[in-house]
């Protein structure tokens, strides 16, 4: 993937904002509410039979720090993506079988909560430099499962 230089000074305009805590925790709340078979991933999570429990539960919170940490320190090895995240592409296909369809649904729902947070500051040309990089995250994710 070639980045511009604009593309990453967009990228990394948008990843100073984020607070991975509280943000991260939003992002796999949705996930989870919106795709609700995505919770069968996480029986040893506990409680997630509504949107109530999702959204208190301290492991949701935790994971979702996990999950979005891991996107910053992909921004950060943003040349070479793919071998950042093969170990951890590796450990969802085989280990955790989850389906990378689901990638895609996590990426767009952090766009989501990204778009809401920034407001305008999330212009058009910031969000095709972000979705470009979703995609290469995504196909990064992806790859270890050929
Ligand atoms: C674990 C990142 C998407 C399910 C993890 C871990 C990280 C991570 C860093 C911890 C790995 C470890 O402890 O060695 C990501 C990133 C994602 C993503 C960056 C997408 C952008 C997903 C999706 C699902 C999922 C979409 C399911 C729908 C899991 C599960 C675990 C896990 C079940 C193990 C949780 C546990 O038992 O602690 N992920 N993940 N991941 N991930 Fe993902």
């Amino acid at each position: 993937v070639h980045w511009t230089a604009e593309e990453k000074a967009a990228i990394n305009s948008v990843w100073q904002k984020v607070n991975v805590e509280k943000d991260g925790h939003e992002t796999l709340t949705r996930l989870l509410v919106v795709y609700p078979w995505t919770q069968r991933y996480f029986s040893s999570f506990g409680n997630l039979s509504n949107i109530t429990a999702i959204n208190g539960n301290a492991k949701v919170h935790g994971h979702g720090k996990k999950v979005l940490s891991a996107i910053g320190e992909a921004i950060h090895h943003i040349d070479d993506v793919k071998g950042f995240l093969a170990d951890l592409s590796k450990k969802h296909a085989r280990e955790l079988h989850v389906d990378p369809e689901n990638f895609k649904r996590l990426a767009d729902v952090l766009v989501i909560v990204l778009a809401a947070k920034l407001g305008t500051a999330f212009t058009p040309q910031v969000q095709a430099a972000w979705e470009k990089f979703n995609a290469a995250l995504v196909a990064a994710l992806s790859h270890g499962y050929f």
